[in-house]
């Protein structure tokens, strides 16, 4: 059967149809592949009914073709992977032992395409870059859908290198010299606030977990692109390059989850980033393989009824091939 195309948003996001297990191990496909994505944001799509057979490993090696597939991080969430492989099962589905896995924090079910752009004063969707507080930040996500649920779980994604380049002079100006301070102490209080069961960060953990700071306008190191970057939970201030926040402030943000009123220079942008010019509204279907690139996009889950319906969701997470040895 014939390969076809379908960009999913003008220049943002690409669909490959028909796509077979035997493609995606093919070099040729796989080179093709990452340059559609790379020229369409960092989001492609592959589909095809074949998909629904991908084996672990064929998952794995499909994933090394974008980035270096974590494995090291993954230890502590053994019984949540796919036996021997750096996968991790998300959704409503349990192990051998019938013993549920945890979803993810709980999200909101959209009931229009209007719910896909942030609303600033539910702060959902939560659209975010993901673990930028990790000092080598992902640079990108593989999600292979087993099961999909008839309606809801859909995958939230935007542009945030159109959002960025489409910006006014001033505004483009205003956020260069900025810098995101990300903080997993910030990130874990902030989520306890409305899971009370979260754990915190013990005083030895927050000092061996320091804040890392990523830039507000990141160049991407492959396209030499500028986009939106470092904005999630962990966010606690933004602050030019080489400026600090005070002790007693960055206690405020990791001890009490509270933002630095400087995180509003990015999230007031949220609405407009994540408007229809920039997004993408991704409805899954079984065998779906997605890979977004974290550097130039930001996603968010959305919700479904999971006492109806069953979600099987595989996961791999992509790390820069320079900067890491981890390669499954
Ligand atoms: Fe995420």
């Amino acid at each position: 059967m014939t390969h076809s195309k379908t960009t999913l948003n003008g220049d943002f996001g690409i669909q490959l149809n028909n796509i077979t297990c035997d493609d995606l191990a093919d070099p040729d496909f796989q080179s093709k592949a990452y340059e559609l994505w790379a020229s369409h944001g960092g989001l492609l799509v592959v589909r095809g009914k074949d998909l629904s057979e991908l084996s672990p490993e064929a998952l794995v090696a499909w994933s090394n073709v974008f980035g270096a597939v974590e494995k090291e991080n993954l230890a502590a969430r053994e019984d949540k992977m796919v036996k021997g492989f750096p996968i991790l099962r998300i959704g409503n589905i349990k192990d051998e032992t019938g013993k549920r896995l945890a979803s993810f924090a709980k999200s909101v079910q959209l009931e229009s395409d209007d719910d896909v752009q942030y609303n600033p004063e539910t702060r959902k969707p939560v659209w975010h870059t993901d673990s930028t507080f990790r000092k080598f930040p992902p640079i990108g996500s593989v999600f292979h859908c087993k099961t999909a649920p008839p309606e809801g779980s859909e995958t939230l994604f935007a542009d945030t290198r159109s959002a960025y380049a489409d910006l006014d002079k001033a505004s483009k100006q205003k956020l260069e010299p900025l810098e995101a301070v990300c903080s997993l102490a910030h990130h874990d209080k902030k989520i306890s606030l409305y899971s009370p069961d979260f754990p915190v960060l013990t005083p030895e953990q927050r000092a061996a977990n320091p804040p890392n700071r990523v830039p507000v306008v990141l160049k991407h190191p492959v396209t030499g692109s500028l986009a939106l970057y470092g904005l999630n939970s962990s966010t606690c201030a933004l602050l030019p390059k080489g400026q600090n926040l005070s002790g007693e402030q960055m206690d405020v943000c990791d001890l009490e989850g509270i933002e630095d009123d400087s995180v509003l220079i990015w999230r007031d942008l949220l609405p407009y980033v994540t408007g229809p010019k920039y997004t993408v509204r991704w409805r899954w279907q079984a065998g779906d393989v997605v890979v977004w690139d974290n550097r130039c996009t930001i996603h968010s889950a959305t919700g479904y009824d999971s006492e109806r319906y069953s979600r099987e969701m595989w996961r791999l997470t992509l790390l820069d091939r320079t900067e890491t040895k981890a390669v499954a």
